[in-house]
């Protein structure tokens, strides 16, 4: 079926990943993303597609109404997908200000904006929410995040995300708007910013920087390569039934030390250990903890599994094996998105452990 897509956050890491998969497989769809490139919005990243007749970019602000009733209006969109956010936990502890704008007020300015332009019409449309697993809280050592599971959000990232779902979900009871919701755990993968875990890792291995792992590195993920969830999404809006969430995940649990530690090794197997002759692992230097700091996340995938016929295709294995040769092959990338901004956010994060030949 024909689609008119608005992508919202395309230049991030998941939205950059989901209009290379959807530009390459729905060849029906037009996709116009609306960005306002902030320091995680890279144009690098979807370089290769910017003259794509399916594509159009617009550089703008999700939470500026005019601007996104001009492009319901003016592009006839039927399907959004909402990947705006601000998405990293540890700034949305330093300066939450901005997560209340973009993820909350942003969020419903689409909605409203939705809700106008399909009012009477909005059979054939969709309003994918794009979330996390992170709005149901922290895991003790057992059980996991099922669709029933309570809000229970301990970060402002998270009470901000999960405040959006609500709205959007508001939207659908209230006003009968098409909406979908998906809440995935945590993305690995081609395109991914150097300020979460294994981007961060991977660059400073590569540079023979200190490792920083918080607390004791007992911390769980599950982890999910982009590439799968991307595909999810894609499932979502053509088969997900309206007013529904799905869950996304990969049964891939690991303690972050462990996933430090084989980033490691891949590396050192890569392109040899430390020009010292040093296996990367004695980089591995524990920090401070972050504060609120999720024990674990888990997700059950049953339901988007049992009634969409969704599974992840990538083993962790094979996903941090591309990831890994990705970063390797595409260094530049890496260095075009590490500006002067990036530096000045690592030396206030990581300070003191610079090091190497920060
Ligand atoms: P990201 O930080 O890499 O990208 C966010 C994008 O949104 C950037 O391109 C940025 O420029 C853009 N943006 C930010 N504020 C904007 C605004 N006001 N108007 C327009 N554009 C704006 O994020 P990501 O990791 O790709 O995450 C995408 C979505 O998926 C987010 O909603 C996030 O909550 C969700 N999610 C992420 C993960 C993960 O592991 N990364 C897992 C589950 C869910
Ligand atoms: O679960 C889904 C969420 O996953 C998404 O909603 C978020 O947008 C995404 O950023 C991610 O959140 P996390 O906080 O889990 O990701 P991050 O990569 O920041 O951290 C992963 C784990 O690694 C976490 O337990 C904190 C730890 N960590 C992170 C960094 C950046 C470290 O130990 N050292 C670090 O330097």
């Amino acid at each position: 079926m024909k689609r008119t897509v608005l992508v919202t956050g395309g230049c991030g890491f998941i939205g950059s990943n989901f209009i290379h998969l959807v530009l390459a497989a729905r060849p029906d769809w037009q996709v116009i993303n609306l960005d306002r490139l902030t320091y995680a919005g890279n144009l690098e990243s979807l370089r290769d597609v910017a003259d794509h007749p399916a594509y159009c970019f617009v550089r703008g602000d999700i939470c500026d109404r005019q601007l996104v009733e001009d492009l319901f209006a003016g592009h006839g969109i039927d399907t959004v997908v909402h990947f705006a956010a601000e998405s990293h936990v540890d700034r949305s502890i330093t300066g939450p200000g901005e997560f209340i704008r973009t993820n909350i007020t942003g969020t419903f300015t689409l909605l409203e904006a939705a809700r106008q332009y399909w009012a009477g019409n909005s059979e054939q449309c969709r309003f994918l929410h794009v979330s996390t697993d992170e709005v149901y809280g922290s895991l003790g050592t057992t059980g996991f995040f099922t669709e029933q599971t309570p809000y229970d959000p301990r970060s402002p990232y998270s009470a901000s995300k999960a405040a959006s779902d609500h709205l959007a979900r508001a939207y659908f009871h209230t006003y009968g708007l098409p909406v979908l919701i998906t809440n995935c755990s945590n993305n690995y993968g081609p395109y991914q910013f150097p300020e979460k875990l294994i981007p961060l890792v991977l660059n400073n291995c590569l540079q023979g920087r200190p490792l920083p792992v918080y607390g004791d590195g007992g911390n769980v993920r599950d982890w999910l390569y982009v590439r799968d969830h991307c595909e999810a999404i894609v499932r979502v809006v053509e088969k997900g039934r309206c007013g529904e969430s799905y869950n996304i995940g990969g049964h891939n649990e690991k303690k972050n030390l462990e996933v430090v530690e084989l980033l490691c090794d891949m590396v050192d197997a890569k392109v040899g250990r430390l020009p010292s002759g040093e296996p990367r692992r004695t980089l591995i230097t524990f920090v401070a903890d972050r504060p609120g700091h999720d024990r674990r996340y888990a997700i059950d995938a049953a339901k988007i599994d049992r009634e969409l016929g969704w599974t992840p295709r990538y083993s962790f294995e094979q996903g941090m094996d591309a990831t890994v040769d990705w970063y390797l092959a595409n260094r530049d990338w890496m260095e075009s998105v590490m500006d002067g901004s990036y530096r000045q956010y690592y030396e206030k994060m990581y300070g003191e452990i610079v090091g190497g030949e920060a």
